[in-house]
């Protein structure tokens, strides 16, 4: 089969690790069969460089031209300290996603055996570690107005706003709902309605949606709480359902439950997510650009790789493909083989480059 796919290598350690993604993608073409026709653009700090702009006009037509959209990762600390700048990178990623829809963010923190040595958790504790986070991602306070900074009579004052129509809480919990109901039957909507109106409203909604899955549990919990309990006792989760900001916090921390960050793929939808349903997607690690660790060969581009097996799952339809880059990044961690974030004591360390040759060779078949 042929698929048109957007790579967007992006800023920092992005060129290097979406380079040894589209290795793996590759050789699953040639195995499989399939021509995968890449084009690249811009995004990001480069893309200011370039253009001006964080998203330029063409970049976002690329996007919409194709199947999927592969990310590596936007922002450099060259803009990070100037509270003034007019453009920062991660515009150019908040605005991709709402320009292309993509309201429902995956993340599956899924904690490989051969690495619960690599985390800073107990190994009882994130034995059995397997669920996957639902982060709305094209609303809340990452795009509620007012917001702006302004000088008052006594100082400076800025407002953001978190705001969500009973639309948009619809639409991410059914995600969740779905999600949960392929998987075991229960769910987590996490919010913050003793505090929050926006929480109050997000949990009478999902109450309301849950009416229309009777199979599935729902539970409310707190953010806080959620907080707490995802490192006290992170096997109780199946599947969570969560705001923009609160997911983008609980993702990070959930993170260091599968040894890294590094780790961790994530798929960015624009509908409801069915295996072997072609719905648009972008695909990205769960991670940042690393500026330190840009062009040094040693950043960990796992989490990129397995954002692939998303992309043929959710956006292509191919599921025995996404099985086999599963299956051979499974049998490269067994080998022992690990980047600097999940080097444990006995294993062999390699680079960003080796890693993507190994991974991409088993892929290959
Ligand atoms: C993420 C990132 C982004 C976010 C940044 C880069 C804008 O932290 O994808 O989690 O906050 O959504
Ligand atoms: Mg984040």
């Amino acid at each position: 089969m042929q698929f048109k796919l957007a790579v967007l290598p992006g800023d920092g350690i992005g060129p290097e690790i979406t380079t040894e993604a589209v290795k793996v993608l590759k050789a699953i073409g040639s195995r499989f069969n399939h021509d995968f026709s890449l084009e690249y653009g811009l995004l990001g700090g480069v893309a200011i460089d370039k253009t001006g702009a964080a998203l330029p006009g063409d970049t976002l037509k690329l996007c919409r031209d194709s199947d999927a959209v592969l990310l590596g990762a936007v922002g450099d600390p060259k803009w990070d300290n100037d509270p003034q700048a007019r453009v920062r990178p991660e515009d150019g990623l908040l605005a991709l996603r709402k320009g292309l829809g993509l309201f429902a963010n995956l993340r599956p923190i899924k904690v490989f055996p051969v690495l619960v040595n690599a985390a800073n958790l107990k190994p009882e504790v994130l034995r059995g570690v397997d669920f996957i986070f639902v982060r709305e991602l094209t609303g809340g306070i990452y795009f509620g107005l007012p917001r702006k900074r302004w000088q008052t009579s006594r100082g400076w004052r800025a407002v953001d706003t978190m705001s969500y129509s009973e639309r948009e809480i619809e639409r991410i919990v059914r995600v969740g709902f779905e999600l949960a109901r392929a998987r075991l039957q229960k769910l987590v909507s996490v919010d913050k309605a003793n505090v929050l109106e926006s929480s109050r409203l997000w949990r009478q909604v999902t109450t309301e949606v849950a009416k229309a899955y009777p199979d599935v549990e729902l539970e409310h919990m707190f953010v806080d709480a959620c907080a707490m309990r995802l490192i006290q006792n992170p096997a109780y989760f199946d599947v969570l359902v969560t705001s923009n900001m609160f997911g983008d916090i609980l993702t990070d921390e959930a993170s260091m439950l599968a040894g890294s960050l590094g780790m961790l793929p994530s798929a960015s939808l624009a509908g409801v997510p069915r295996e072997g349903a072609g719905i648009f997607g972008l695909y990205e690690p769960s991670h940042g650009s690393a500026p330190r660790r840009a062009g040094l060969n040693v950043a960990n581009p796992l989490a990129t790789i397995l954002s692939i097996p998303m992309m043929l799952r959710y956006s292509l339809g191919l599921v025995r493909e996404a099985q086999a880059v599963e299956d051979a990044v499974g049998e490269v961690l067994s080998e022992g083989y690990r980047t600097y974030d999940i080097m444990s004591e006995g294993k062999v360390k390699v680079g960003t480059r080796e890693m993507g040759d190994l991974v991409a060779g088993k892929a290959g078949g």
